[in-house]
């Protein structure tokens, strides 16, 4: 019987990867990845079969049900099995839902924990978090429909930071509900697009802007809330006013031409 390793492929530049993510993808037999796992990652499993598991809109439950049913077959078939998710496989990315279907199924599974980016894409564009007598909280949110249903956005007006994963598209809706609850409506605000790519942007904006439908961004980006976002000019700004690329966050591409 082979095995199925849950992996964490991080927020996308391939230096984010583990060292135990690289070893086990380096052994893999077969891959089935993310949408948001970039080519640079899949080009380390060198020997592996690489299955597309990435969810098209409309499709997420049937091409779940298929890729919960590979897993299982390649590992039946006595081979190491990668399911590699962008991020953290934890967060957001329902391995723990392939977790329980694999040990239903008597397959044995080792979680590989990645760097989410929920953690790292803000910091590696020059927002930390936390930082001492600023902010002392941060929570992080799925800003989909599904979950606005059981949001009590009063609990998120406390928090010092808010780091909101799949928000873009309901950006205007999310700044509303938090103003609404109490949140100032000058609070500062970025959006990080492609966080550690090349294609990396950043938007700096406030939540009544974005409340008004006044920011443009795509997917997929993190929607940072908090005053923790006036720092990124200290931390990564020049002497001329224009701001630096962070020195973690350098282009992926460029590295593995
Ligand atoms: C389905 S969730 C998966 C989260 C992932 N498991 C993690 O821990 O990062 C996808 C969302 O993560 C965020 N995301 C993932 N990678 C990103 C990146 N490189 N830059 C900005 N946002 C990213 C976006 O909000 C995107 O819509």
């Amino acid at each position: 019987m082979g095995k199925v390793f849950l992996v964490g492929a991080g927020p996308g530049d391939p230096d984010l990867l583990t060292v135990k993510a690289l070893r086990v993808l380096e052994d893999a037999d077969v891959v089935v990845y993310d949408r948001l796992v970039s080519a640079g990652i899949l080009s380390l499993a060198r020997r592996a079969l690489l299955i597309d598991g990435g969810k098209r809109r409309g499709e997420q439950e049937r091409i779940q049900e298929q890729i919960n049913e590979v897993l299982v077959q390649h590992a039946r078939a006595g081979r190491k099995v990668v399911r590699l998710k962008s991020g953290d496989p934890m967060i957001f990315a329902r391995g723990g839902e392939e977790w329980e279907h694999l040990l239903r199924h008597g397959i044995e599974v080792e979680i590989v924990p990645g760097i989410s980016s929920a953690l790292a894409v803000a910091p590696l564009a020059g927002i930390p978090l936390t930082y001492r007598g600023l902010a002392a909280s941060f929570a992080v949110i799925a800003g989909h429909r599904e979950s606005f249903i059981r949001t009590d956005w009063a609990h998120y007006v406390a928090l010092d930071t808010l780091v909101i994963l799949m928000g873009v598209e309901n950006r205007e809706y999310i700044a509303e509900c938090l103003i609404r609850s109490g949140r100032s409506s000058s609070q500062p605000v970025a959006f990080i697009e492609n966080g550690t790519t090349c294609e990396e942007r950043v938007v700096e904006s406030t939540l009544s802007q974005v409340a008004k439908g006044e920011v443009e961004v795509n997917s997929p980006a993190i929607f940072v809330i908090g005053e923790v976002v006036r720092l990124r000019k200290r931390l990564i700004g020049s002497q001329d006013g224009s701001l630096a690329i962070p020195e973690g966050a350098a282009c992926a591409k460029e590295r593995n031409r």
